[in-house]
C-alpha cells in the first residue's frame, strides 16, 4: 500500500514511536501532520534509545525523506535542538531528508507562557497540559493572529505581524495573568534567527508529498498523540488541540484523503493518560501503580507519572470506528506478565443500563462506569517469542477475546521496545 496513516487509538503514549520507526524501513517518506514537541516518540534501535518529540522517525533511516507539514505547531528552537542532537549523535540530518512546511505555525515564548497562565486560571478544570505552548498556537491560527514560518521568513512581514500579535499577547499577559511583557525587538531578532536556521528545511511540503506519492512512492503518515485526545472525537476539553488520527492528514500535511490507502491504530495491551480528564477504567490503585512500574510509564516529554488502567475495549472501538481503521497492532503485551487475572473494561454502565458504544456526549464520559470481564494471565517471558503460536496459551487467549471485543483485527503484537521485539499476525500494515 502506498500510503499509510498510523495513529494512537488511546491517550497517547500507544508505542507509536517504535512502530512507526518499524514501518519506515519500509517507506520512502514519513510525514508528521499534526501536534508539536508535545508529542514524545521513543525509538530504541540497537540498545541505543532516541526520544524524538518534532522530527519524524524515519530520520533514523538513511535515505528517507522526513516531512514537518503544516499541521503541525512549530517551536523552531525546539526542532533545532533536535536536530542538533541528532548530528551530535551521527545522525544525518540535512535540508535534503528533513524538509519542514512554510505554512507550519510557530510556537512564541507567549505562547508557551499562557499556556502555562491559562492552566493556573483553569484551577479544577485544568487539563494538564505539557506547557508547550501548543493550545494557544493553535488557538491563535483560528484566530488568524498566528504567524507562521514563511511570516518569519520575510523580515517585513515578519515584523508587522509578531507586533501586532505581541500587542494583544502582553495585554493579556500583564492585565490578565500579571506576568512581564515581552520585548518585541529580542523576540523578532530571536525568532527570525531560528526561522533563518530552519531556511534549508523550508518547503512546499504538500507539493512534495504528492509528487512522491504520484511517482509510487510509500508515505508514512506518522500520528501524535491519540485518538482520544482528539480536539473533535475526543474527551473534549481534556485534549490535545489538533486532528490526531487520519481525520487530521488531508489539512495537516497537504494530501487528498481519497489517496489515504490504508489506516492502521496503535494501541497497547492496557491503557494509560497523562494530564486531567475521563479515564474510565483507571485503577488508581496497586494494580495501577504495578502497570506504571512494569511499563515505566513516565511521559517521555515531561517525565509526569502517567494514570493506568485495564484496556478499555469501549474507547478502542470507538477510536478505530471513527479512524475507519483497517487492522490495529497492540503493543506491551509484555508488561501484563505476571498477572494472575488480566481485566478489561467491555461495556460501560449507566442507570442500571449497558453500552459497548462510547458516549455520544464527551462531558457525560464520568457519569459512566466501567464493566470488567477478566481472563487468566500467564507468567512465562514473552519478550522474546516472536511468532504468535509461541506465546503462552492464556496471551493468546487475551489478545484473542480483546480483538473480539474491540471488533477489529490485531495486524500485529509488540512484546518489548526493540525493533525486533515484534509478533506478526500475517496481516501487514503496509
Ligand atoms: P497539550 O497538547 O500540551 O495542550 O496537552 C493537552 C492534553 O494532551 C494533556 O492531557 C496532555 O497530557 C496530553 N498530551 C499531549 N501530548 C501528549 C502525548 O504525546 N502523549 C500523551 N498525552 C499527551
Amino acid at each position: 500500500m502506498p500510503s499509510l496513516s498510523v495513529f494512537g487509538a488511546q491517550w497517547g503514549d500507544e508505542g507509536k514511536g517504535k512502530l512507526i520507526d518499524l514501518l519506515a524501513q519500509d517507506a520512502d517518506c514519513v510525514v508528521r501532520y499534526q501536534g508539536g514537541a508535545n508529542a514524545g516518540h521513543t525509538v530504541v534501535v540497537g540498545g541505543e534509545k532516541y526520544v524524538l518529540h518534532l522530527v519524524p522517525s524515519g530520520i533514523l533511516h538513511p535515505g528517507k525523506l522526513n516531512v514537518v507539514g503544516g499541521g503541525v505547531a512549530l517551536d523552531p528552537a525546539k526542532l533545532l535542538e533536535e536536530i542538533e542532537g541528532l548530528r551530535a549523535r551521527g545522525v544525518a540530518v540535512d535540508g535534503q531528508n528533513l524538509r519542514v512546511s512554510a505554512n507550519a505555525h510557530v510556537i512564541f515564548e507567549h505562547h508557551r507562557l499562557i499556556d502555562q497562565c491559562a492552566e493556573r486560571w483553569r484551577g479544577e478544570g485544568r487539563i494538564g497540559t505539557t506547557g508547550r505552548g501548543i493550545g494557544p498556537c493553535y488557538a491563535d491560527k483560528a484566530a488568524r493572529t498566528g504567524l507562521r514560518l514563511c511570516d518569519l521568513l520575510d523580515p517585513a512581514l515578519g515584523k508587522t505581524r509578531l507586533r501586532a500579535a505581541l500587542a494583544e499577547k502582553n495585554a493579556l499577559l500583564v492585565q490578565v495573568h500579571k506576568e512581564a511583557p515581552l520585548d518585541l525587538e529580542s523576540q523578532l531578532d530571536r525568532y527570525s534567527a531560528l526561522a533563518e536556521s530552519l531556511r534549508p528545511h523550508v518547503a512546499d511540503t504538500g507539493k512534495e508529498i504528492r509528487a512522491a506519492y504520484a511517482r509510487g512512492k510509500r508515505i508514512l503518515f506518522e500520528g501524535a498523540q491519540g485518538a482520544m485526545l482528539d480536539i473533535d472525537a475526543g474527551t473534549y476539553p481534556f485534549v490535545t488541540s489538533s486532528n490526531t488520527g487520519p481525520n487530521g492528514i488531508a489539512a495537516g500535511a497537504g494530501f487528498p484523503p481519497r489517496q489515504l490507502d490504508r489506516i492502521v491504530g496503535i494501541a497497547k495491551a492496557y491503557c494509560t493518560r497523562v494530564g486531567e480528564g475521563p479515564f474510565p477504567s483507571e485503577q488508581k490503585n496497586p494494580i495501577g501503580d504495578r502497570i506504571r512500574v512494569a511499563g515505566n510509564e513516565y511521559g517521555a516529554t515531561t517525565g509526569r507519572p502517567r494514570r493506568c488502567g485495564w484496556f478499555d475495549a469501549v474507547a478502542v472501538r470507538y477510536a478505530l470506528e471513527t479512524a475507519g481503521a483497517d487492522s490495529w497492532i497492540m503493543t506491551n503485551l509484555d508488561v501484563l506478565t505476571g498477572f494472575d487475572e488480566i481485566r478489561a473494561a467491555v461495556r460501560y454502565r449507566k442507570d442500571g443500563v449497558e453500552t459497548r458504544d462510547w458516549p455520544a456526549h464527551a462531558s457525560s464520559v464520568e457519569s459512566y462506569e466501567p464493566v470488567f470481564e477478566s481472563k487468566p494471565g500467564w507468567t512465562e517471558d514473552i519478550t522474546g517469542v516472536r511468532r504468535y503460536e509461541d506465546l503462552p496459551a492464556a496471551a493468546r487467549a487475551y489478545v484473542e477475546w480483546i480483538e473480539r471485543e474491540v471488533a477489529a483485527p490485531i495486524g500485529m503484537l509488540s512484546v518489548g521496545p526493540d525493533r525486533a521485539q515484534v509478533i506478526s499476525r500475517g496481516l501487514e500494515p503496509w
